[in-house]
C-alpha cells in the first residue's frame, strides 16, 4: 500500500475483533511515528499503554469499540501557549503517522477525545504537565465504515497575490 492509498483508505474504526495486536509491531509503528515533524526536536509525545484496571476506571461508554489494545497519547504542556499548541500539533502528526502505519498492516484505530476530561485524566494518573490528546482503541476492524467524501480541495485553496 503506498502512502496516498493509506491516507485515503484509513478509517476511524468503531468496532474491533478481539484478536490481539502484536506488541512488537505496535512498538515498531510508534518508533517510526516518532519521525513526525516536531519543533526544536523536542519530541513532545508520550504513550501510556492502558491496562484493564485503568480502562475500567476510564469507563468509556463505547469501551473503545472493544479494542484489544488501548493507548493514551500525551503531549507535554509548556509555559507559553504557543509552545503548548505546537506540541499538540506535533503530537497530532505523530498520531497520524501511527494510524497510517497500523492501517497499512490491517490494524485500525478508534480516536476518542475522552482524555480531555478530568475523570479520564485522573484514571490515567496524568498530572498538569501533560495534555491527553486522545485515547486510541487499536485492533483489527470488525467493520470498516464507508468513506465520507471530502470537500473538493479546490474549494479550500486560495491564491494570494
Ligand atoms: C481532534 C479529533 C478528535 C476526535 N474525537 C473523536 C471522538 O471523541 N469520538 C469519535 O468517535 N471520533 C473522534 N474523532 C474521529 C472522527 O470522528 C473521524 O476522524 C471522522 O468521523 C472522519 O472519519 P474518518 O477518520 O474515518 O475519515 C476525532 C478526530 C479528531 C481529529
Amino acid at each position: 500500500m503506498d502512502v496516498a492509498e493509506a491516507i485515503r483508505t484509513r478509517r476511524h474504526i468503531k468496532l474491533f475483533k478481539p484478536d490481539p495486536v502484536d506488541m512488537d509491531k505496535v512498538q515498531a509503528w510508534l518508533e517510526a511515528a516518532s519521525y513526525a515533524p516536531n519543533h526544536r526536536l523536542n519530541e513532545p509525545w508520550e504513550i501510556l499503554v492502558v491496562g484493564e484496571q485503568t480502562r475500567q476506571a476510564i469507563n468509556h461508554g463505547p469501551n473503545f469499540g472493544n479494542a484489544p489494545l488501548v493507548l493514551a497519547i500525551l503531549s507535554k504542556r509548556a509555559e507559553k501557549q504557543v509552545d503548548r499548541d505546537e506540541n499538540l500539533i506535533a503530537v497530532s502528526c505523530f498520531i497520524q503517522n501511527f494510524s497510517l502505519l497500523a492501517h497499512a498492516e490491517g490494524v485500525g484505530v478508534r480516536w476518542t477525545s475522552v482524555g480531555w476530561g478530568d475523570p479520564a485524566r485522573q484514571a490515567l494518573g496524568v498530572d498538569d504537565s501533560y495534555d491527553v490528546v486522545n485515547i486510541l482503541g487499536v485492533g483489527y476492524p470488525a467493520e470498516v465504515p464507508q468513506v465520507r467524501e471530502r470537500t473538493p480541495i479546490t474549494e479550500k485553496i486560495r491564491q494570494l497575490p
